[in-house]
């Protein structure tokens, strides 16, 4: 499905860090991250959940035609993400597993350090409402140094798959919300896994 015009995202600048790591912030972003989020909230009842970690269900998985909105953050990930890392990547939209899927974190709701290199190439996150003090991002270097990103609304991160990441400790009581995606190479690996597998269309 072609994206319309007036939902092609704008970035207004760039920054790469160590590790490869790279900060996006876009611009004009207010309308069609509304609109994302109340496709998010209308598709309510099509929710999906993969773990639940100390009462909180850690993942949430729309399917795409419920929020398609969703394809012109994912589209923008995947240009900007083949740029930077020299590869051509693809956003699975939905369709591969662990494509795609949104984060909720309420006041004191946290993610443990994990990575994503078992399922792509390229991962990142794209923050769709965020309040002041709602927990920093937190990755570390191949030294063992740890270091940190304010997030904020209209931010996009792209990091390779294997670094390892968390989230602090919400101390926000406005909720945050994330998209969180994986971008992957061509051929997909299909020896081990089923790459649609996971597809909630
Ligand atoms: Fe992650």
């Amino acid at each position: 499905m072609a994206v319309p015009f007036d939902l092609i995202m704008k970035v207004r600048r760039v920054e790469r860090l160590e590790t490869g790591l790279v900060i996006i912030n876009l611009e004009d972003f207010e309308v069609n991250f509304r609109q994302v989020l109340d496709e998010y909230f209308n598709a309510s009842k099509h929710w999906k959940h993969s773990h639940k970690i100390r009462g909180r269900w850690e993942n949430t998985y729309a399917p795409i035609n419920k929020v398609p909105t969703a394809r012109c953050i994912l589209s923008l990930a995947a240009k900007k993400a083949s740029k930077h890392f020299h590869k051509q990547l693809i956003c699975g939209h939905g369709i591969l597993k662990n494509s795609f899927w949104f984060n909720h974190m309420h006041h004191g709701d946290e993610t443990g350090w994990h990575d994503h290199k078992a399922m792509a190439h390229a991962s990142g996150v794209c923050y769709l409402q965020v309040g002041k003090d709602s927990g920093n991002f937190l990755y570390r270097l191949p030294q063992g140094e740890i270091r940190n990103i304010v997030p904020e609304t209209g931010m996009m991160l792209l990091f390779n798959s294997s670094l390892s990441h968390s989230v602090e400790p919400s101390k926000s009581r406005k909720e945050r919300i994330s998209l969180a995606f994986n971008l992957f190479t061509l051929p997909l690996e299909m020896e081990d896994d089923d790459p649609f597998g996971g597809h909630i269309l």
